[in-house]
């Protein structure tokens, strides 16, 4: 592809690779997303090309679209299941996206296990070489003659294959490591990843066959820089975890065949990954139980729930004037809360420092905090502790009055799927969560009965929160 000029010609655009911006001209640093060097030229078909050859579409009216041929197929795993709300669905497309190393290769291919047992699987490695797939195979006791693997990562090779085998479910690991010849950028770039993306999703619509995409994680959190995956695919699942713990969730981000906000928890073992029915074991297993000044919060993290433990320490100073901090939290906030609760209960904090930290690095900028942190504040002054079973969520304000939150459904369905069964929340969310009737929606497997305690100012949540 010849660069004839900095300016644009007609068949010609340029596409920053880290926003997925397209300008007329090339520009040294991208103006959406601020990245330098970031613009590329590609060759775009002109219009006049394209239309003409056109067919009309064919139309089908909605009551005569045959529904009932997508029987979902298992992965065997009941957590993975789970999240993808059945199962996988034929002729739809799943991007599994985390950290490097975080489990999306060892998860695939133990789906892969019994996905086998239903057709063949083609698994396509960019990153490994089939010998070590296969001993990675032996360990988790993943083989089956059915399972197709392939060290490759030339997209048009790839659905050669695919013509050629027919498999009923294509992995791919990882959709970064796939380029395709009809562009010139390198592997893992924007224009890489959507093309070759939208060739495999076109191929899975076409011919039927579960389209799974492995995909790396970047520093900023988003998948291959820009989110262009994640309109592209039916079903969005994080894997997420620290390295330093053995558990691992999925989430369902997005999934348009099943519930989203979903979560399935695993633990990483010798043996592979292990679905855990009961998530709130190794969450409450990491905790002091029964502790004064600890206090389980659901919070949100962008779209997603998250459930984090928030600790208070308080302590009689040494300072004249006595010292607020937080970690993971934002300190103003924490002494406007604490003020509060000097006013509006009269907690003697004047001769105290208040500590607050939230557990494992998080950080809760969100107002929804406010109740924990506060909560977990007269918890840790008072030595009582807030029963090991109780999440919460919810805004105060100034007159010490609790506001309700965004998305309460979210957080109390997040709770509960990891055995919270007590649930102190804003009065007015709790009108909203009833009508929504999470017990419904809730995963089956999960026998939780929410019991909910519902609040409108703080005096109440400490009679009603600490035991
Ligand atoms: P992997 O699936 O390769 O991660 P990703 O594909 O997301 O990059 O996971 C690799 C990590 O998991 C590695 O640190 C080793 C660990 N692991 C186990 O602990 N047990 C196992 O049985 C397997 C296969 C991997
Ligand atoms: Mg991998």
């Amino acid at each position: 592809m010849a660069k004839t000029s900095l300016s644009n010609t007609r068949n010609t655009i340029f596409v920053c690779q880290s926003c997925g911006a397209e300008h007329r001209k090339w520009i040294g640093q991208c103006p959406d997303c601020r990245a330098w060097n970031s613009i590329t030229e590609q060759q775009i078909t002109p219009a006049s090309m394209r239309s003409g050859k056109a067919a009309p579409l064919i139309v089908t009216p909605i009551t005569e679209i045959d529904s009932s041929k997508s029987p979902r197929r298992s992965s065997g795993l009941h957590e993975l299941d789970r999240v993808l709300g059945g199962g996988f669905v034929p002729g739809s497309a799943v991007l599994i996206g985390g950290d490097p190393g975080i489990g999306k290769s060892t998860l695939l291919l133990q789906a892969s296990r019994y996905l086998a047992e239903q057709g063949n699987v083609l698994y396509v490695t960019g990153e490994e070489s089939p010998q070590q797939v296969r001993l990675r195979g032996e360990r988790i006791q993943a083989e089956h003659n059915a399972i197709h693997l392939a060290a490759s990562t030339d997209l048009e090779a790839i659905l050669v294959t695919i013509d050629q085998l027919k498999p009923s479910t294509v992995i791919i690991d990882s959709i970064q490591t796939t380029v395709t010849s009809r562009l010139t950028s390198a592997p893992g770039t924007v224009a890489q990843v959507r093309d070759c993306a939208a060739g495999l999703i076109q191929s899975a619509k076409q011919k039927g066959h579960a389209l799974v995409l492995a995909g790396h994680v970047t520093k900023d959190g988003s998948i291959a820089g820009p989110r262009v995956l994640e309109h592209m695919v039916d079903a969005v699942l994080y894997f997420e975890g620290d390295r330093g713990h053995a558990h691992r969730i999925l989430r369902a981000v997005k999934n348009r065949f099943g519930p989203a906000g979903e979560i399935g928890v695993f633990e990483m073992t010798d043996a592979g990954l292990i679905g855990i029915r009961d998530a709130s074991k190794i969450f409450l297993a990491e905790r002091a139980v029964d502790v004064p000044g600890s206090v389980i919060l659901a919070c949100m993290e962008g779209t997603r729930p998250l459930l984090v433990e928030v600790q208070a320490l308080v302590a009689p100073t040494v300072y004249a004037t006595p010292k607020r901090s937080a970690v993971g939290l934002d300190t103003g906030r924490v002494s406007m809360l604490t003020a509060v609760l000097e006013r509006r209960i009269g907690l003697p904090l004047g001769q105290q420092d208040v500590y607050v930290n939230v557990v494992g690095g998080a950080r809760i900028l969100e107002p929804a905090a406010d109740l924990a942190v506060m909560l977990a504040i007269i918890s840790a002054y008072q030595e009582r502790p807030v029963p090991a079973n109780m999440a919460t969520f919810g805004e105060v304000g100034l007159t010490g009055e609790i506001r309700p939150v965004g998305q309460p459904e979210a957080r109390v369905k997040e709770a509960a799927n990891l055995g919270f069964s007590q649930l102190l929340l804003p009065k007015e969310n709790h009108a909203r969560v009833r009508e929504a009737d999470i017990a419904v929606t809730l995963a089956p497997k999960s026998k939780v009965s929410v019991q909910y305690h519902p609040v409108r100012n703080m005096a109440e949540a400490a009679q009603a929160g600490l035991t």
